[in-house]
């Protein structure tokens, strides 16, 4: 029963291996061919392909052919794959399920199929990866994941992905690119982060010098589509041991500082910038003003930049310092520079100072939480940063003991 489509794809493909019908017990509506296929790497091979692209359907086909090596599944409305439900699949090589509605990947139960070499969930409306959000996949060497809506990726979200080369991780929210998460993509040879827009109240995104270098196979990056800071925490861009390539360099433009506006990252004169630089908050990355009931839940933004690549802490009006990873159960700083308040109690009224600091020196920026009839109200204000001798940093006295170090610190 070759269809006339074949007849088609046979004359195009005259030279490499045609498509051919595949006669096992195809399911429903589905398509079963021999097709040529090519591995990561550029390998070509030909692969028992499933064909269930654009059909509408909700879930997996049950009993698929046993030797499936390429399962297309592409433009259907799968939220959920059961656990360990492709597992008899022991040849599957390749798996799409771009354009479907998985939102959690604990939905997603793909576990040890140490076959797969292409993973593709790209278009899906997935927001979070958690540690270990890939287990048994330890042969994967591509996967899509752009266009999500991905804000967040935990530390070890890829570990036991030692073999991935191409990572896309293009248009999604993220705000960090966090050096941790590539530690654990030791062979990572493509990077696509650009298309990662952010809002007025979080920063810009960084890939710093660190990460880059702790890619030793990287060849070719796009960030193209970030608003980009091109000065020293990006000069790496003209001094990487192996050159890293960019992808499409024509719309990689820089955001800041103001004298480079536009500038293709291309036209930067980078020989004329210093290796390192003062960390630097991000005016937009705390708000103007922001109300709170006492009893709630807030959350106080604080990015910086600066190469290295600057630690975040926090004083406490009582002079306390929280540091990231830190958590009371009353204060919580992330890693990405947040500190979460839990249950704000009206005692809890005064400066609130954020700190960046790399070896370099320090930026500091200082939210005012006053005291409301209303509640709670957070105003900006200056930093209450006393300095430390040999620090040049941007340093207001407010005629308080120094807070560094903080006396009676609880938690580390
Ligand atoms: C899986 O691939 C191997 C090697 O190519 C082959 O010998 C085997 O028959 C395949 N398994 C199935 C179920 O088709
Ligand atoms: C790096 O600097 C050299 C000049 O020293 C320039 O010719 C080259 O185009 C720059 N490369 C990049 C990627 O900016």
């Amino acid at each position: 029963e070759a269809p006339p489509v074949c007849l088609l794809l046979c004359v195009v493909a005259a030279g490499a291996m045609p498509t051919v019908p595949w006669r096992v017990a195809c399911p429903p509506r589905c398509v079963c061919q021999i097709r040529p296929w090519y591995t990561p790497r550029s390998a070509y091979r030909e692969a028992a392909t499933v064909d269930c692209n654009d059909l509408f359907i909700t879930s997996v086909p049950p009993e698929l052919p046993e030797g499936t090596q390429t399962l297309l599944l592409q433009s259907n409305n799968i939220a959920r794959l059961e656990q360990g439900e492709l597992g008899y699949l022991r040849n599957l090589s390749e798996l799409d399920l771009s354009q479907n509605s998985f939102s959690d990947i604990w939905d997603f139960g793909l576990r040890n199929m140490p076959q797969l070499l292409s993973l593709h969930l790209e278009e899906n409306q997935l927001s979070e990866l958690p540690d270990g959000s890939f287990p048994g996949l330890g042969n994967l060497q591509e996967l899509y994941l752009n266009h999500n809506r991905l804000r967040r990726i935990a530390p070890r979200a890829f570990a036991g992905l030692g073999s991935l080369l191409r990572l896309h991780l293009n248009s999604n929210l993220l705000r960090t690119l966090d050096s941790r998460w590539f530690q654990m993509l030791p062979s990572l040879e493509i990077l696509m982060v650009g298309g990662n827009k952010v809002d007025a109240f979080q920063h810009l995104p960084a890939l710093h010098r660190q990460t880059v270098e702790s890619l030793p196979n990287l060849q070719e990056i796009s960030i193209h589509g970030n608003p980009l800071r091109c000065d020293c925490v990006i000069r790496w861009v003209n001094s990487t041991r192996p050159r890293v390539r960019f992808i499409e360099p024509q719309s990689t433009l820089c955001a800041e500082p103001p004298d480079l506006q536009r500038r293709h990252i291309r036209d930067v004169p980078f020989q004329e910038m210093t290796e390192q630089c003062l960390p630097l908050i991000s005016a937009r990355s705390i708000p103007a003003r922001l109300e709170a009931e006492v009893g709630d839940n807030v959350a106080l933004h604080c990015r910086a930049l600066a190469e290295p690549e600057p630690e975040i802490y926090w004083v406490t009006p009582a002079g306390v310092k929280l540091l990231p990873f830190g958590d009371d159960g009353k204060f919580k700083v992330h890693s990405e520079g947040t500190l979460e308040i839990r249950g704000i109690a009206a005692r809890e009224a005064g400066l609130y100072t954020c700190v960046a600091h790399n070896l370099l020196g320090a930026d500091t920026r200082g939210v005012r939480v006053c005291r409301d009839p209303r509640g709670v109200c957070f105003l900006p204000g200056k930093g209450a940063w006393l300095g430390q001798p040999g620090l040049k940093s941007s340093s207001y006295s407010l005629g308080r003991p120094p807070l560094y170090p903080a006396p009676g610190f609880p938690w580390n």
